[in-house]
Order: C-alpha cells, then structure tokens, then sequence
C-alpha cells in the first residue's frame, strides 16, 4: 500500500481534478484505490459521494475505488483497513498550515500539480522545501491546464528550471473538464456514458492522465 498525496498551497491548480481522474486511470488498471479529501471544502467527498450510510469508508459508483474524508480516516488509519487498498490517494486542501504539514510526513510521496507562470515557480519552491522538509518523497511536479498556444515557452523555462523534478505527462486544458464536472463524472466516464468516441483531441485529457498514472505507478513500483 503506498500513500500519495496531490498536493500545492495554490487552489485552483487542478489538485482534485487530478486526484478524481488518476483515481479512475489507476483503478482501471486493477489497482484498488482509497481517495482520502483532506480539504474542509470537500469537493472530492461531494464527487464521489453516493452512499448515505454512516461508516468510515464509503464506496463509490466504480469499482476498485472507495473514498472517504481525512478525519474519518483518522479513526481507522492504525487498522489492518487501509491494508485493502494498493494505493491511498490524499487530496490536499490549498495551505501550509500544521495539519497539512503533518500529512505531508505521513505520506510516502507528493506530486505537485501547478499552471505555468512566474508566481507558479516561485510559488513551487516553498512546496517542495516543504516536502523535503518533511522528510517525504517528492514525486514529481506536472503541469495542468497547458495550452499550447501560449504555454510552449513557459514550459521549456520550467523543464529547464525544475529538470528531472518536472514530470513528462502534461495535462492539457479542457473545457470537458468543467462539463464532467457538472455531470459528477471523471473524464473517461463522461466520454463513454456520451459515446464520445475515442479519435481526435478530445480524449487527449484522459490519455494524459492515463499517461500520468502510468508515470506515477513505474516510479513507485520501481
Ligand atoms: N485540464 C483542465 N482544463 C480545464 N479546466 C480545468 C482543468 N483542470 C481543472 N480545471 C478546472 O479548474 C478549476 C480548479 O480545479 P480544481 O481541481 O478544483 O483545483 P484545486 O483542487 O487545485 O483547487 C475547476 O473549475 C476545474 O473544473
Ligand atoms: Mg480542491
């Protein structure tokens, strides 16, 4: 079992967007999956949301995939419980404040999910002092949102700023992101429920997630 976290102290990079379909991709490749929101705000709970009863892990409508929050998974986190899964997903909330400093450590790695931009790399440095700080793994960095348009040189000043820590999976932008959102699915479901069929750029989010899940499971698994 190994404990990642998708974490930034930015909002609004992606974070549960990633955690949602990474969940998915990793799932669909038979790992059996626990995706803890550690965020108050709970968009993730609210997204995987489908079962009323009260208990400390809820399933979801996917198979392989349960989820609940960080508090209720306090109270069963020493038990043999988070041994059924092969991967625990964290969901970070957008601050550095003692609690996410303390999940940090208990985590085995971190990927770091960030647009590009100068406030962006000078934003990562303190996330990933941070990390080192508490003696975890830094998994890698990956760009979310990339738009070909206006991001190429960005990306080439990052790569060669943040070097191997920036990972080879990019996530473009999309608007089906917010339209899977709205239908409360992740992007993969949305296209097959729409027979969206998968030819041209549409899929080309869910490929980069595949393609992150991959990159993800190789260096954990290694
Ligand atoms: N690849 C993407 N393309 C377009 N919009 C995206 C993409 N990823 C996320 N979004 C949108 O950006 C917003 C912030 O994403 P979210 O996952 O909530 O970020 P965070 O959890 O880091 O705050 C949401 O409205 C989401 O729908
Ligand atoms: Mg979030």
């Amino acid at each position: 079992m190994k404990k990642i976290g998708i974490y930034n102290n930015k909002g609004g990079v992606a974070k549960t967007t990633s955690i949602i379909n990474l969940a998915y991709a990793f799932a669909k490749r038979g790992k059996r999956i626990l995706v803890v929101d550690c965020d108050c705000q709970e968009n993730c709970f609210s997204f995987f949301f489908s079962d009323k009863s009260t208990k400390e892990i809820f399933d979801t409508e996917y198979d392989n995939i349960s989820h609940t929050t960080w508090d209720k998974f306090n109270s069963v986190k020493e038990t043999s419980i988070i041994n059924e899964y092969d991967y625990i997903l964290f969901d970070l909330p957008p601050a550095l404040s003692d609690e996410v400093k303390l999940i940090i450590k208990y985590l085995d790695a971190v990927y770091v999910p960030t647009m590009l931009g100068e406030f962006e790399i000078q934003g990562l440095k303190k996330v990933t002092d941070e990390i080192n700080h508490q003696g975890t793994k830094l998994g890698g960095i990956f760009v979310t949102m990339f738009q070909a348009k206006n991001d190429k040189e960005l990306i080439e000043d990052f790569r060669r700023i943040l070097q191997n820590r920036l990972m080879k999976s990019v996530i473009p932008y999309s608007t089906t992101v917010r339209e899977s959102q709205k239908s409360g699915l992740p992007i993969e479901a949305y296209f097959i429920e729409r027979n969206v069929p998968n030819i041209g750029t549409a899929w080309k989010i869910v490929n980069a997630y595949e393609a992150l899940a991959d990159e993800i499971i190789k260096e954990v698994e290694a």
